[in-house]
């Protein structure tokens, strides 16, 4: 089978993948979008990697910016997942949410798993997409919440077989 971007699909979307909103700053433009393409890279120096597409409008906000702030979804949030990649009332992402700050400026949104504050250390060409790798500069936790699963097209919680 060749790699076409169907075929890459039908196997990707069947690995499930935990969700983030990826968060971006630059002066008082804050913006941000679901992303599921995210990984730690090192834990000593602490760096982790986001991928952004090209056309997504947050990409230009990180490349501006050099800070994003990877928020990992809980298993009740979504809602706001949808609401950060869906394209209508763009604008109005934020809009209600009580965010706060950490060390680079980025959003930390609240009633996650937990969220990583990120400066750009590297910018690499990915094909349509650009990888951003981020230097961690604060670290939130918390310790209570279960991740939120996205699965072929859909959001699901992870329960262990036993
Ligand atoms: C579950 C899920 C995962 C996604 N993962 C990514 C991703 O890793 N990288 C990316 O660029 N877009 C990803 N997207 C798409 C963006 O969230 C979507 O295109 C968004 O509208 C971009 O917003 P923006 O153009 O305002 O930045 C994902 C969407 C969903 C629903």
């Amino acid at each position: 089978m060749s790699a076409t971007p169907d075929a890459l699909r039908n196997l990707l979307g069947r690995r499930a993948a935990t969700v983030a909103i990826a968060t971006a700053r630059a002066g008082d433009r804050v913006h941000g979008m679901t992303v599921t393409a995210y990984t730690e890279v090192s834990l000593d120096p602490p760096l982790v990697l986001v991928c952004a597409d090209k056309s997504s409008h947050t990409h230009p906000v990180i490349a501006a910016g050099g800070v994003f702030a990877v928020n990992l979804l809980a298993a009740d949030q979504a809602e706001l997942s949808n609401r950060f990649a869906s394209k209508q009332d763009e604008e109005r992402r934020f809009e209600g949410i009580a965010w706060e700050t950490e060390a680079t400026g980025a959003p930390i949104l609240p009633g996650t798993l937990g969220a990583l504050d990120c400066r750009v250390v590297a910018a690499y060409e990915g094909g349509d997409h650009v990888i951003y790798v981020g230097r961690v500069e604060a670290v939130r936790v918390a310790e209570d919440r279960e991740p939120l699963l996205y699965l072929r097209g859909s959001y699901g919680v992870f329960r262990s077989p036993g």
